[in-house]
């Protein structure tokens, strides 16, 4: 049995051959990488292949490993066995979850085609492997009341949709960045940089259990400069002029300042 559920009419998804199918005959074709595309009709958004693949030649690079131990940390403290990875990207932080918490049964959604392909070729020879889906997290194909742990890491955050999958008791992890986060990069290509804003967001059916703040000092190598920059926010919002100052640059020191905050349903 699948641990999606068929999108179009929710009950079970069993494997047929190399495809997922429901009772009543809906079907989901299993791509060669493992993944399947669960997105009904023409739903649009998610990044870019460029933005998904800049994201994961930066992350894998391992400068932000600290802050996932971090999130990994808390998935342990907490005993979360089943846990979703809403807009889980290229599945970087689900990944190192796994290999600290071998026990996870791990799923992973995401708009980004390209971000789901690169997340489940690295699954491809593993015996329990994260199970990823192309779909939106705002109506995700998994029963109530079912999991331990929904993390949300920089994505949108899809806090009905978390409250409706995790059971009594189960947590929600936001991840989002700090005031001084990025600070080095801002500082490189802005006359007057500013502060991130921080935001201390409720959710309705949620207990705000605490912040872990995770924050260090990185020196990003002139190979990394322009994929970090790719998959951030500054690169919709930087004029040509100010994003050139990044290709002279022989190396970027810069602090990294991620805050995780836990939810309880
Ligand atoms: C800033 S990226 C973070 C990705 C990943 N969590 C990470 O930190 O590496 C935000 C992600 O949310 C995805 N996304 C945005 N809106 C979405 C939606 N409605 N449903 C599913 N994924 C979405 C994007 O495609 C992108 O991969
Ligand atoms: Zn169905």
């Amino acid at each position: 049995m699948s641990v999606f559920l068929c999108p179009k009419c929710r009950t079970s998804l069993a494997q047929v051959g190399n495809s997922l199918k429901c009772e009543k005959g809906h079907c989901f074709d299993i791509s060669s990488e493992g993944y399947v595309n669960l997105v009904l009709g023409n739903v649009s958004g998610g990044d870019n292949p460029d933005m998904c693949r800049a994201r994961h030649d930066f992350l894998n690079a391992g400068y932000y490993e600290p802050f996932a131990k971090g999130i990994s940390d808390v998935i342990k403290e907490f005993s979360a066995v089943k846990i979703c990875d809403a807009g889980c990207g290229e599945g970087y932080y689900s990944r190192i979850i796994k290999n600290e918490s071998k026990n996870a049964e791990i799923v992973g959604f995401d708009l980004a085609k390209t971000s789901i392909k690169l997340a489940s070729k690295a699954e491809k020879s593993k015996s329990d492997p994260i199970k990823y889906a192309v779909c939106g997290i705002f109506d995700m194909p998994l029963p109530d009341n079912s999991y331990d742990a929904l993390i949300s890491v920089f994505a949108p955050i899809p806090d009905k949709e978390a409250h409706r999958i995790l059971r009594d008791g189960g947590i929600m992890i936001v991840c989002h960045p700090g005031k001084d986060h990025l600070s080095g990069l801002k500082a490189l290509i802005y006359d007057n940089p500013y502060d991130n804003e921080e935001t201390d967001t409720v959710f309705s059916g949620f207990e705000k259990l605490r912040d872990d703040r995770v924050k260090y000092t990185v020196t990003v190598s002139k190979e990394h400069i322009s994929s970090l920059f790719l998959m951030t926010p500054y690169y919709w919002k930087t004029s040509v002029s100010d994003a050139e100052k990044l290709k002279h640059a022989e190396k970027l020191e810069t602090e990294l300042d991620f805050i995780i905050s836990i939810y309880r349903k």
